[in-house]
């Protein structure tokens, strides 16, 4: 399949956007810049374009998408209600990086939902995707566009490496100003429970829903065959080749327990700007140790370089858990497949 490529650099290179929302509306799969990561788009009430963004990534079936929408009528005619806690949780995070599971419309088809009675439901603050939806006509589910298992895409460069060939188009656009996917909340339980952090905080959600649970597969591996919240969390996620492990410590631990590690095969270090001069491996900066921002904002495009500087293993200096650093941590201690090496 020859994939398009719509050169859109903001809101106003409309003729590129109507052409991508066309192509949406009629039953293609697009993938499109977002304020968190790029997604792979597809008409959320269209069953077969559904199918074959599952197909595109190679997703397990059991793994439910987000849908997005532009402005807040559209939520009709996709939940079946939409509750006060949910309209002022929109209220203070919509636009953004912010999804709310509620229960699902039936004019949802299933398939979005992996079959789940519940939907999830997300405004992009993106400009350009939100464009792109109005463009469309119709809400977009949209996982983000990475293979199944591979880091979620932050540029529309490393979009094109996973989605080149397997899709209708891509939106060629800015890198993503987050760079973690949203804030995942369910507001279907007795009491609302965070099931994946992003740039929109715990401690912001606690200061609204002090009630709020964090689910238990946030920072920890699910046990084999327990059911999961979020079907999402229980798969091996944003994982790179190179066999990554999560290091606790300070920085000034990290930086002599690797360099004074004694092994023949070389290693690298995931480390903050900060420290990276002072090791004697090679490093991927993820960011710095100052601005959790920034770390977040680098984290995907630092898992796929590791991958690409020939080295087996690498080492990953934790983030701090608070803010968005919870978001980095959730990721990274998947990336390591859980494992961590506390010093
Ligand atoms: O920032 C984002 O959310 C990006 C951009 C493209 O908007 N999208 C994204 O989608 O990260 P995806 O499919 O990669 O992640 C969706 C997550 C998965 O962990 C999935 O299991 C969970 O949301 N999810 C979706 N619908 C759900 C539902 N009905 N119940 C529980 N979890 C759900
Ligand atoms: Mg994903």
């Amino acid at each position: 399949m020859t994939t398009k490529r719509f050169y859109v650099f903001s809101e106003q290179d409309e003729s590129e956007i109507l052409k991508a929302g066309e192509i949406l509306r009629n039953g293609g799969i697009v993938a499109i810049p977002t304020e968190t990561v790029y997604g792979l788009a597809a008409n959320a009430h269209d069953e077969s374009a559904i199918r074959r963004v599952f197909e595109a990534k190679g997703r397990p079936q059991d793994n439910p998408l987000i849908v997005h929408i532009s402005c807040l009528e559209e939520i009709e005619g996709i939940v079946e209600d939409f509750p006060d806690s949910a309209k002022m949780l929109a209220g203070k995070f919509w636009p953004g990086p912010f999804t709310m599971i509620l229960k699902r419309s039936d004019r949802i088809p299933a398939s979005v939902s992996a079959g789940l009675d519940t939907v999830a439901v997300r405004m992009p603050a993106d400009p350009i995707a939100r464009a792109i939806i109005k463009a469309a006509g119709v809400p977009l589910a949209a996982p983000s566009a990475n293979l199944s298992g591979s880091p979620s895409p932050t540029s529309a460069a490393r979009t094109l490496e996973d989605m080149d060939g397997r899709v209708d188009g891509v939106v060629v656009s800015h890198d993503c100003e987050i760079g973690v996917e949203s804030t995942v909340i369910s507001l279907v339980g007795e009491k609302p429970r965070l099931l994946r952090p992003g740039a929109v905080t715990l401690e912001q959600l606690k200061e609204i829903l002090p009630d709020i649970e964090v689910d238990k597969a946030v920072l920890r591996q699910p046990d084999l065959g327990a059911p999961v919240a979020s079907p999402g969390m229980k798969y091996k996620h944003y994982a790179p080749k190179t066999d990554i492990y999560l290091v606790e410590g300070n920085s000034d631990q990290f930086i002599s327990y690797l360099n004074s590690m004694k092994t023949s095969e070389p290693f690298a270090a995931l480390c903050f700007e900060e420290e990276a001069n002072q090791l004697d491996c090679k490093t991927v900066v993820l960011g710095s140790e100052f601005s959790k921002e920034s770390e977040a904002k680098t984290l995907f495009e630092a898992l796929r370089k590791i991958d690409e500087i020939g080295v087996l293993k690498a080492f990953a200096h934790a983030p701090e858990k608070s803010g968005v650093g919870l978001a980095v941590y959730n990721r990274l201690i998947r990336a390591a497949g859980f494992k961590v090496i506390q010093l």
